[in-house]
């Protein structure tokens, strides 16, 4: 995989519009319109900037924070152990908090910011995740709203990057090898 492989489209820069605005109706008709939104960085940043504006329009008006968590561990073992690299500004104590990220696949990162948000005292906690791939969870966790379920196949764009490049492709790709 080099930065300049060719990548070939998973999901249309359109479908993913249409999906987002979907999923901002469902959002907006099931969580407080005050929902403070996390979201997981680097990889959501694009997703939440779409969602917040979706749901702008659904009438809601959520606060929003971020917090980078990273993987450390080798791509052998996955150790999957998560650390904070950088922390929320907020305090979620009583909050109704939507945790917003771009793809769940293993679940650990995931499930690491739910439980630090229910130790911190959120009021309650829910997922929105743009991507999931199944039958790849490592730990049992479930996304409450899920843009797309993919093929186990390595996406970027979006959002989502390889070596941190990428990200900014309006559409999800993949890339060939
Ligand atoms: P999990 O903890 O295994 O669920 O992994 C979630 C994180 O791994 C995401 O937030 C992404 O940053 C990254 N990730 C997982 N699959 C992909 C992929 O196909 N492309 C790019 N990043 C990915
Ligand atoms: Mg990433």
């Amino acid at each position: 995989m080099k930065k300049n492989a060719t990548i070939d489209v998973l999901i249309t820069a359109e479908a993913l519009a249409g999906r987002v605005h979907e999923l901002a109706h469902t959002i907006a008709h099931a969580l407080p319109p005050d929902v403070m939104i996390v979201s997981l960085l680097r990889g959501s940043f694009v997703f939440t900037a779409d969602l917040i504006r979706a749901l702008h329009l659904q009438g809601a008006s959520p606060q929003v924070d971020f917090i980078t968590l990273s993987s450390y561990g080798n791509a052998t073992t996955s150790s999957g152990t998560i650390t904070i690299m950088r922390d929320l500004t907020e305090d979620v104590r009583g909050r109704d908090i939507l945790i917003v990220d771009d793809i769940l696949e293993s679940g650990r990162t995931l499930t690491f910011a739910r439980n630090l948000l229910q130790e911190r005292g959120a009021a309650s906690t829910h997922i929105a995740v743009m991507l999931e791939k199944p039958g790849k969870r490592k730990v049992d966790i479930t996304a409450d709203y899920v843009g797309f379920s993919i093929p186990d196949k390595f996406v970027v764009g979006y959002g989502l990057d390889y070596a941190n490049y990428y990200r900014e492709l309006p559409f999800i790709g993949v890339v060939q090898e």
